[in-house]
């Protein structure tokens, strides 16, 4: 019974390790991160508020736009029609203030991603890093 037991448990803290699959220090860095700027607009459990700041908590955009748009997207800001999980909206999302650095933006794009019945992707500062090479090339 007792190995039963541990077998279960084991097979229940792997599962756990194989979701995260992110370590905990990006996870708490990208908290610090979101709490500190991120919730003002899309609140602490990433629901949005009414209709003036879409969800980011299973949010389809997010799940079906590629990471480099949404890296892009949370650095350079965001502003037009935008529809997310069925809603219109259409505000401005300002730049990040660039006293962020690249492991911020990166490690909260990626604890976005992992909270909130989200997609799981990780975003590096590498992959951060590229999208804002791209976009200096492009001016
Ligand atoms: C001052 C308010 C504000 C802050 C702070 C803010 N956002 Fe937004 N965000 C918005 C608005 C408004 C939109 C919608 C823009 C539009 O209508 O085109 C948006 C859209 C988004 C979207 C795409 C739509 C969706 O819901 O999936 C993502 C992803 C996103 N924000 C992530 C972030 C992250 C990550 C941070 C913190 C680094 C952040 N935002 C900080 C206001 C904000």
């Amino acid at each position: 019974m007792r190995s039963v037991q541990f077998v279960l448990g084991a097979a229940v803290v792997m599962a756990a390790v194989a979701i995260a699959g992110v370590d905990q220090a990006t996870m708490d860095r990208g908290a610090k991160v979101y709490k500190g700027y991120c919730s003002t607009c899309h609140q602490a459990n990433g629901q949005g508020l009414s209709t003036i700041y879409p969800p980011l908590a299973k949010s389809d955009w997010l799940k079906n736009t590629p990471k480099e748009k949404v890296i892009e997207a949370v650095v350079y800001g965001l502003k037009g029609p935008m529809t997310v999980n069925g809603k219109k909206y259409n505000g401005v999302m300002n730049p990040l203030p660039s006293n962020y650095k690249d492991e911020d933006i990166a490690a909260v794009i990626t604890y976005v991603y992992n909270s909130w019945g989200n997609p799981g992707t990780v975003v590096t500062a590498a992959d951060v890093q590229k999208v804002k090479a791209a976009r200096s090339k492009k001016k």
